[in-house]
Formats: C-alpha cells, structure tokens, sequence
C-alpha cells in the first residue's frame, strides 16, 4: 500500500491540480470527510473511483457544525494514518485545509436550508446543518466536482446537501452510497471509538430494534404505536437516553400517517458520551 498521497492545503492549489485533470477531459469525485476513516468513509472513495476518472477527499473537522458543548476538540484526528487509508483506496488528492484557509478572518456567510433540516437532527442539534451546509457548499464550489459522495449513514444531512445543491443551483450531482455495518449491524462511525466494551454491545442493539420496528410497521401496527415502543426498547437495551426514533417521509422527513409513499426509519440515541445515529429504508 502506497501512503504518498498528494496533499493539498489551500484553494489556488486545489484548483491548480484539478484544472490539470480537467485539461484533458478527466471527471472528478470528491468524498467529503472529517477523518478518523474507516471502511464508511472508503466505501465512498471505492463508489467514486468507479464513476470518476481521478478522486479527491477532503480532510476538514468543521468546527461550526459542533455545538461549543460538543465533542469538537475531543473528535479523532490522524491525518497521516488517514492519507495511508486513502491512497491503499485508491484516492488521488487529499484536500486538507486549516481552519484560516476555510474560514479567512472575516468570514460572514452561512447558508441555512430550511424544511428538512428543521426536525429530528435539527431540533437536538440546532447549529448542526447551518455548518454542514456552510462547509460543504464551500467544498463544492472550491473543487467544482462533476460528483460528490455522502453517505446513507447521516441521512438527514444527504436530503439537506441535496436539497442546498438544487436550490442554490450547484453543478454538482450529489450521489448517495449505502450505509457500511459492522458484523453486527452497528454502523461504522467515528465516534463509535468513542464507546466502551459495554456501551459496544449496548449499540449493536440499535440496528436490530430498528428492523423489529420496520417489521411492525409494515404489519400494519400505527406508526406513532411503534415508535413509541422502539423508543422503550432502546431505554431497555441500556442507552442512557433516546433522542428520536421516528419513521418519516423518506425525502422530507416529515411525519407521515401510514407507508404509502417511502419511508424512512431515523433513531439517535446516547451511550454515555456518546451519540449514536442510524436510519434504514422501510
Ligand atoms: P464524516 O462524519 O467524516 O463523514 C464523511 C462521509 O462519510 C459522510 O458522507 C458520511 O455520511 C459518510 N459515512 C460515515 N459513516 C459511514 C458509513 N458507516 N457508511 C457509509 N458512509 C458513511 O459527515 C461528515 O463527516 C461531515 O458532516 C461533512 C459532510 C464532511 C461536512 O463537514
């Protein structure tokens, strides 16, 4: 495995690179990230690499998308191993900018996407996707990519990337990839370094309350009736507290009465310090 992946830091040089792809027709992918990668994160380098001609990751902890009560200073950061991750997967570029080269002194915007980041995130983390949106609009249009790369895994924040990149008429398609799980159905996530041995088999539970609770809901049980008893379930597993688990318009993410158009189950609940969240189709 090669780990002489070719770092970038500030804008003109990213632009340098790509305009060398560009000049001979090459597409590009750009996989956004915070780092601490793990098979997740490469799941999207792969899907990129199939699609595009040369692919790029950005690295950037983004610090107005942590509550100042958050786990931002405390979040797992280790570039180097992370570039070695990146080029064993074929990445071409890493895009690692620091906090001035992304947020210069002056910095005045934030882009606000409103209706679908309003609920179940957007109501237990408030500051949350003003600052992924912020970022990631700023990631757009800094590498201009034909195709950018997000996971399933933080579902919410896809329908809001996809919803900012129509509205604000981004050229950029926004593809999707599956969620990537641990033998044991928890889904991969930094923060899962986070958790104890216990609180480990506490969360693997998760994954499967929320396929009992799809179950019963395709049965025909009311939605608001399984919620409710996901939600006991998730207490009873041992999580210390649940902040939602809700089925939902799966593009809106609104409350729905019954499942005749997609739906979406969304949980987030808490192992000690440690926030949790998954989402399935239903
Ligand atoms: P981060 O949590 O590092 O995730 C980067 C990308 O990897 C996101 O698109 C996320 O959905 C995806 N991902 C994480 N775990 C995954 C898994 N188990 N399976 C598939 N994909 C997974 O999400 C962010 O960073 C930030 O909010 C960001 C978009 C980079 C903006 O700062």
């Amino acid at each position: 495995m090669s780990s002489a992946l070719p770092v970038v830091r500030d804008v003109p040089a990213l632009r340098a690179e790509i305009a060398a792809w560009r000049k001979t027709g090459l597409r590009v992918g750009l996989v956004p990230t915070m780092g601490a990668l793990h098979e997740g994160h490469l799941s999207l380098v792969q899907t990129a690499k199939e699609k595009c001609d040369r692919v790029i990751a950005s690295l950037f902890v983004n610090p107005r998308q942590f509550a100042p009560h958050e786990d931002f200073d405390r979040y797992p950061r280790d570039e180097a191993g992370d570039s070695a991750m990146l080029a064993g997967a074929g990445c071409d570029l890493l895009y690692a900018p620091d906090r001035a080269a992304m947020y210069p002194a002056g910095f005045s915007t934030n882009v606000i996407v409103s209706d679908v980041s309003t609920p179940l995130e957007g109501e237990f983390r408030p500051h949350f996707f003003g600052g992924v949106a912020t970022v990631v609009s700023k990631l757009l249009l800094q590498a201009l990519p034909d195709a950018a790369y997000f996971g399933e895994k933080d579902y919410q924040q896809l329908q809001v990337i996809k919803r900012m990149t129509r509205d604000l008429d981004i050229p950029v398609e926004i593809v999707g990839c599956a969620t990537v799980r641990e033998h044991d159905g928890l889904a991969m996530s930094s923060r899962n370094a986070y958790l104890s041995a216990d609180e480990r088999r506490v969360a693997a539970r998760l994954n499967h309350i929320m396929h009992d609770a799809i179950k019963a809901a395709r049965g025909g049980e009311a939605i608001t009736e399984v919620e409710a008893e996901a939600a006991r379930h998730i207490a009873a597993a041992g999580f210390a507290s649940v902040d939602y688990i809700a089925i939902r318009d799966a593009e809106t993410l609104q409350p729905i009465a019954d499942l005749s158009r997609p739906a979406r189950i969304l949980a987030a609940a808490w192992l000690g310090k440690t926030r949790l969240i998954d989402n399935m189709a239903v």
